[in-house]
């Protein structure tokens, strides 16, 4: 999904995984998991709502790197909640950085990328953006409330 929202979480991510000592420990595993908490919403619904949508629009192969990437990205997520404090979270959190930066590219690229293929094909972005703004509130709800469950992977065998 287009997203203002991704860059923001990369841009965010950089500061997490640098200044690690002038953070304090508590504070960035903190927005470590804020951060992660939004991107599993951001997987969530693409998964749920975004990537169905494509499927038979733009290529298999494309559609399912992006599954691929995805589920690469939950791995590490998984992780870094299920870890206490944990001496490798600025590498973990860098990489996912880094993952995650090399997703959005993919998915944003102008002539390339995901959502340049997906209008091409006629795909209302529009529309969609409406029902992806709906579940991306209520899985924020959940979040703040009881809390999200692990990411569940799409296609990796864990
Ligand atoms: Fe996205
Ligand atoms: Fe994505």
């Amino acid at each position: 999904m287009p997203l203002r929202s991704s860059r923001t979480i990369t841009a965010r991510l950089k500061p997490c995984s640098r200044n690690s000592r002038s953070a304090r420990s508590g504070t960035k595993r903190a927005l470590a998991e804020q951060i992660c908490n939004e991107l599993k919403v951001h997987a969530t619904i693409e998964e749920e709502i975004f990537y169905p949508s494509l499927s038979g629009k733009i290529e298999d192969d494309t559609l399912n790197e992006a599954y691929v990437e995805h589920d690469g990205a939950k791995l590490l997520i998984n992780d870094i909640m299920a870890s206490g404090d944990d001496e490798m979270l600025d590498a973990k959190v860098k990489v996912l950085s880094e993952e995650i930066k090399h997703h959005v590219k993919e998915e944003e690229a102008r002539q390339e990328g995901m959502f340049a293929r997906a209008r091409e094909a006629g795909v209302d972005l529009t529309a969609l953006r409406d029902q992806l703004m709906m579940r991306k509130q209520e899985l924020m709800k959940v979040a703040k409330s009881e809390g999200l469950p692990p990411a569940e992977m799409r296609v990796l065998q864990t």
